[in-house]
């Protein structure tokens, strides 16, 4: 039989598990957040709009799993909280949804003998939806063993692809989060505006880049890094991206500092893949040391 759980902290993820969790046939117990109208939302999409309850620890005592999903500078305090009131079993199973925090956040739960650990599941939870956020997506795991093996099932039931992560891999882990999904905002932003000064309209920029995005992505798929790179630093066209970065500095001085930035970075690239000649890497590398700034 599945476990029954409680959920603490009613925002997007919270409120996504308890829904999904109820449909992957684990019992709610409890739900409890800053505000009641939070907590009562859960509940209903959790399907128990009974279980709601105003203090942390009452609706986490007859729980045997616990998520703590509040924001990540209240997951320590509202973890304290619920173990100075004795609210969680022995053996419950305590976990967090942070990527950026190690399961450590939770360990006043064992000062009540509860088990702790962390489930990141890797996915941005703009909203709560109807259709399941979990399906498909990967979930990093860590914690004490007895956790994990919870986690893990937990995560396949929610029809995730659970992986297990270093306890004190997960600050790079999430920095790795971080650029993958956040800078890649930012990256096509930039190159948005690049577009947009070349006489490019706006509303064509996304469409005009989507095939590159995708057959880069693609690219690094198939033949992996640094074979996917192509283009002047690559080839060594120290000319190309010499008039790349005079034209930047009209611009902007933070376009241009970017792409000097990224540029030294991809040097190293086009050397690994063995299509940057060595002159043209040291010339690359001198003209991009002009423009640091
Ligand atoms: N959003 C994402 O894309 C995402 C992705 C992966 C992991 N995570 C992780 O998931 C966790 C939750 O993030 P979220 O995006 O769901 O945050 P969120 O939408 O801001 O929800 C957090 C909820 O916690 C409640 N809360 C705040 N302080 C509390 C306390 N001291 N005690 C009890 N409840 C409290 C808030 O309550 P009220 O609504 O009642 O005011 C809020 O609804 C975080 O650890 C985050 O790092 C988030």
């Amino acid at each position: 039989m599945k476990p029954s759980y409680a959920i603490i902290g009613c925002g997007r993820v919270g409120t996504s598990l308890a829904r999904q969790l109820s449909a992957a046939g684990y019992q709610p117990a409890g739900f409890s957040s800053r505000t009641r109208d939070s907590a009562i939302q859960a509940a209903k999409a959790a399907g128990k709009e009974e279980a709601v309850y105003d203090n942390s620890w009452e609706a986490s005592e007859n729980a045997g799993v616990v998520f703590i999903t509040t924001p990540d500078h209240s997951i320590a305090p509202a973890c304290q909280l619920i173990s100075e009131n004795r609210g969680f079993q022995e053996n419950a199973v305590v976990l967090h949804c942070s990527g950026a925090l190690s399961s450590g956040m939770l360990s006043a739960a064992r000062d009540c003998g509860a088990v702790i650990g962390s489930m990141h599941p890797l996915q941005s939870f703009a909203a709560v939806t109807e259709s399941n956020p979990f399906a498909g997506i990967k979930v990093a795991i860590e914690g004490d063993a007895a956790a994990v093996d919870c986690a893990w099932k937990i995560a396949v039931d929610l029809g995730a692809d659970p992986f297990n992560i270093r306890t004190d891999g997960k600050t790079l882990y999430h920095a790795a989060a971080v650029v993958a999904s956040n800078y890649l905002v930012t990256l096509m932003r930039l190159s948005f505006e690049l577009l947009q000064a070349s006489g490019v309209p706006e509303r064509e920029a996304y469409g005009v880049l989507k095939p590159l995005i995708s057959g880069t992505l693609n690219n690094i798929e198939r033949v992996g890094i640094p074979d996917a790179l192509t283009g002047p630093i690559a080839r060594g066209d120290v000319d190309t991206v010499s008039d790349h970065l005079s034209a930047l500095r009209q611009l902007s001085e933070t376009a241009a500092d970017l792409y000097t930035r990224l540029g030294q970075a991809t040097i190293e690239i086009g050397t690994a893949k063995g299509s940057l000649p060595t002159d043209a890497a040291a010339q690359l590398s001198r003209l991009f040391s002009k423009h640091i700034r």
